[in-house]
């Protein structure tokens, strides 16, 4: 099997919608905490309205405190190009674009239609090619969409080939409510992939129905190799009202070890910051076998 890549969004999409924001210092805390259990790709916050999201603002504060980081990738999210200003003058090597596959939550989200989003990424993607940044792309509600319920496919297919023709180098097909099923999720990666290549989709679950983990093994077996989670399923999105977390990452790590499959992730450690951090957040960490995974420590 060839090597899987896990993006951790647990400090971006995990935070942005608690109800108790967590300062920078707690931030740069819980990033140090995904190094240390062997994470190497961290989304470490975004550059989005602090009106809209007020937990991610002092993101840049977070990155600066964490300086570069050999082999540490920390790409920033950003909707346009104040953002990417911002991302790219606090120190961002990487960013993550966010487009969406249903037009009313593209409104409800970054106030734009999808093709105005994509005219506001032209400029972003520009600027990031002279600053040598790597530019990943989202795609929201590929499996269902909190105001339209279904997505057609086609259009799932139309956002990911345009955020990889305007170079992306990675689409992340976002569950973003969970709603998926196995068969769903495969027959939608390779709708994708007969597009774009394999090695350039990942797949991004949230698990409000408890599908993520079947949906990711289908995935995977349709040929997907990066995945996304987050740090004791934290996450949500605020403008799709009823979601729930992504996949959590120490449940993503021990099915894929289960599997024989090499993360390089230190199952304790990483269950240790989901318990930290659920523990500032003053809630319980969604996923239970982290305080099982924690006590092997
Ligand atoms: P808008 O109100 O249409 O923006 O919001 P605007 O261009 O008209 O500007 C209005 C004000 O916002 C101005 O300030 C701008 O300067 C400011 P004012 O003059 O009123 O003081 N502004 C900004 N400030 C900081 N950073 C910026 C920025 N841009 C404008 N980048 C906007 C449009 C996109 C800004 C807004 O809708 C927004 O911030 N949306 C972000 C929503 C968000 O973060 N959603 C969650 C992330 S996406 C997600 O979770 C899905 C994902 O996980 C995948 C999945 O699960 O599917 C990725
Ligand atoms: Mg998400």
């Amino acid at each position: 099997m060839d090597d899987i890549r896990l993006v951790e969004v647990g400090p971006r999409d995990g935070l942005q919608n608690e109800a108790r924001p967590l300062t920078v210092a707690d931030r740069v805390e819980m990033i140090e905490g995904l190094i240390g259990a062997g994470l190497r790709t961290i989304e470490a916050g975004s550059f989005v309205s602090p009106k809209w999201v007020p937990q991610m603002a002092g993101s840049g504060e977070v990155l600066a405190l964490l300086g570069r980081r050999e082999g540490i990738n920390l790409p920033m999210l950003v909707p346009n190009l104040k953002g990417f200003e911002a991302a790219r003058d606090a120190g961002a090597e990487e960013i993550a674009i966010f487009a969406s596959a249903s037009e009313t939550f593209s409104q409800k989200n970054i106030n734009c239609s999808i093709d105005e989003s994509f005219e506001r990424f032209v400029p972003v993607l520009e600027g990031a090619r002279a600053a040598g940044m790597r530019v990943r792309g989202y795609v929201s509600c590929v499996l269902g969409c909190p105001y339209e319920g279904e997505v057609a496919l086609s259009s799932v297919v139309d956002v990911a080939r345009r955020l990889h023709d305007i170079g992306c180098y990675e689409i992340s097909l976002g569950d973003t409510i969970g709603t998926g099923t196995p068969r769903a999720a495969a027959a939608m990666v390779k709708a994708v992939a007969a597009e774009i290549p394999m090695s350039a989709v990942a797949l991004h679950e949230h698990n409000t129905y408890g599908q993520a983990l079947a949906n990711i093994l289908a995935c995977l077996d349709a040929g997907v190799r990066v995945f996304d989670s987050s740090v004791g399923g934290l996450g949500g999105c605020p403008y799709a009202k009823g979601a729930t977390g992504n996949v959590a990452t120490e449940e993503l790590v021990y099915m894929l070890e289960g599997m024989g499959i090499r993360t390089g992730v230190d199952l304790p450690k990483l269950a240790q910051v989901a318990i930290d951090t659920a523990a500032k957040l003053g809630r319980d960490p969604v996923s239970p076998i982290s305080k099982i995974l924690a006590a092997r420590a």
